[in-house]
């Protein structure tokens, strides 16, 4: 098996085009997001959009500080109606329409073509991006599951697997870390009951079991109550039928984190989860081979050996748990050559809601890093601080597993994945591929230097379109002949 996957090398490169799904909505809102780079402009407008009765309701979104005109617009295509309000002046015109209706894509892609569209290469004026402003997830996440979870801890730097059993109606978990061979780590059984704020711990080898009060506030897994509808994405490579899951990002802003996560489409069924806190850092689950109900209710009772320990438990006062931590979250255009060694990268970056776009340019074996900020379009052009991230399967992995990401037996939500890690001199690798043909999937890097790093690969396609997108942008080959480069120690 690991001869097998370690031959699975090849050229990937995530575009933003997917095919379209058959029930796109026909009414729907979002925050559109119009950016002109060439006039260094960017528009905000919040759009309602009725395909059924040919009506459209835009409202710029004021930006406080600029002395720019605002406007609401309505435009009703049955009656040629065209309304346009002012927002300073309050002055509204009427008039009749001056083009036809205009048909928007698919509401689920629509963001996410826009964000990988900007700052594309090739493509200058004025590029729109489209974001879900007020939408709800179609559906709730089945509230009784029972799953295997890995969970990596950002802060702790350690990788677990785990049993999990979820209910959420119940607001009751318990996870049973599954043992490694060979290995000396402690092994522990947890279950929480939210509901009397129990904590039961039992360490599986030396059987002592210990029971406190739970430190935090029951944790949402799949779909969050009232989260923000972020985009649909394929998981696995577009188009290769039985490789591939669509799946629904979603993030929220709870009392105790902040929450990302992805769950099939359309049913919702948990992929990931990625929590945010203060507390305790950055938390990243990933769901496998999950199966909706609990089998044994059972498993919600507490082991044997933590009855007297209960018993013994001096109750303590919740304590309660502090806001998040400034999150961080890029989405990226990604072109990938492993061949000649080389990345092109076109970033959105979300700083506690301050966005920046840039787009970089790594030739590993040219040993540059050209990095061109899309708003000032200055360019800096560096020696590379770090070895070739792999993607997709390192060459020296070790295989893990083979799972199920989505529903087990759910057709069409559904895709075998293989796991790997590979440790290298001064990195650790750990990924996740489709089966059979390993088209990448998630990966994440440890390094001492840059930390975790973590990336999830949607719509995917195989092969670069264009070779040019090697080819360093205009405004770095001027700083390139000015800049004198200094190698990086
Ligand atoms: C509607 O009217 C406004 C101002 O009168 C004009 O700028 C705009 O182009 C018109 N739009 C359409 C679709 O007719
Ligand atoms: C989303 O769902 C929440 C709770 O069910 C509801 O209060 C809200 O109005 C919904 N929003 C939209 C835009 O449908
Ligand atoms: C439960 O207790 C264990 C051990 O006492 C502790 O490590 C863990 O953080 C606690 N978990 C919660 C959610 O309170
Ligand atoms: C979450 O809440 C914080 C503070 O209340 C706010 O600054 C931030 O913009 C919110 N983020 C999202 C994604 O809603
Ligand atoms: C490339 O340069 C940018 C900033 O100039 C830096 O943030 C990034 O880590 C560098 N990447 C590599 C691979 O050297
Ligand atoms: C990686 O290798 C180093 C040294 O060879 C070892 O200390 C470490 O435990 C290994 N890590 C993993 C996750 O296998």
């Amino acid at each position: 098996m690991k001869y097998l996957i370690a031959l699975c090398l090849f050229v990937v490169s995530a575009y933003a085009q997917a095919p379209k799904p058959c029930d796109s909505p026909a009414q729907w809102e979002a925050r559109e997001i119009r950016q002109d780079y060439s006039k260094k402009f960017a528009e905000y407008r919040k759009l309602s959009y009725d395909e059924t009765n040919k009506r459209i309701r835009e409202v710029e979104e004021i930006i406080i500080g600029t002395d720019k005109e605002y406007y609401d617009r309505l435009y009703l295509h049955n009656e040629n109606k065209n309304y346009s309000v002012n927002l300073k002046t309050r002055k509204c015109e009427v008039s009749a329409l001056t083009r036809p209706f205009r048909y928007r894509g698919v509401y689920p892609q629509a963001k996410f073509d826009g964000i990988f569209n900007i700052g594309a290469v090739g493509v200058s004026g004025e590029v729109v991006a489209v974001q879900a402003w007020s939408a709800n997830i179609t559906g709730d996440s089945p509230p009784q599951w029972e799953a295997r979870e890995i969970r990596q801890d950002y802060s702790r730097k350690f990788e677990e697997f785990r049993k999990l059993s979820y209910d959420e109606t119940n607001r009751r978990v318990r996870e049973v870390e599954e043992i490694l061979l060979g290995s000396d780590k402690e092994y522990v059984d947890r279950l929480y009951l939210y509901n009397e704020a129990k904590n039961y711990s039992l360490n599986l080898k030396t059987k002592v079991c210990t029971v406190t009060a739970l430190t935090r506030p029951f944790r949402h897994r799949g779909v969050f109550p009232g989260a923000k509808f972020d985009g649909i994405f394929n998981i696995g490579a577009v188009g290769v039928s039985g490789e591939v899951v669509a799946v629904q990002a979603f993030s929220a802003n709870g009392t105790d984190g902040f929450y990302t996560g992805l769950v099939t489409y359309p049913s919702c069924y948990p992929v990931q989860n990625l929590f945010f806190s203060k507390a305790n850092g950055f938390e990243h689950s990933d769901y496998f081979d999950l199966n909706i109900g609990i089998v044994d209710l059972n498993v919600f009772v507490p082991p044997q050996e933590c009855i007297k320990a209960e018993e013994e438990m001096n109750k303590k006062k919740i304590m309660p748990v502090t806001d998040y931590e400034q999150k961080y979250q890029e989405y990226r255009r990604l072109s990938y050559d492993e061949t000649n060694k080389r990345e092109r990268q076109i970033a959105e970056v979300d700083v506690g809601g301050d966005k920046a776009y840039y787009d970089r340019l790594i030739l590993y074996n040219e040993n540059k890093n050209y990095t061109l900020n899309l708003k000032t379009r200055i360019c800096t052009v560096s020696a590379i601080n770090r070895p070739f991230h792999y993607r997709g399967v390192h060459p020296n992995a070790k295989f893990d597993g083979l799972f199920e990401l989505g529903a087990v037996g759910v057709p069409g939500e559904v895709v075998a994945v293989q796991a790997f890690s590979a440790n290298e001199t001064n990195e650790y690798y750990t990924g996740l591929v489709t089966y059979p043909s390993c088209y990448p999937v998630q990966n994440l890097h440890f390094s001492k230097t840059h930390g975790f790093e973590h990336s999830d690969y949607f719509d995917l396609h195989i092969g670069i379109t264009d070779l040019n997108v090697f080819v360093p942008p205009t405004e770095c080959l001027k700083a390139e002949k000015s800049q004198k480069i200094s190698p990086v120690v």
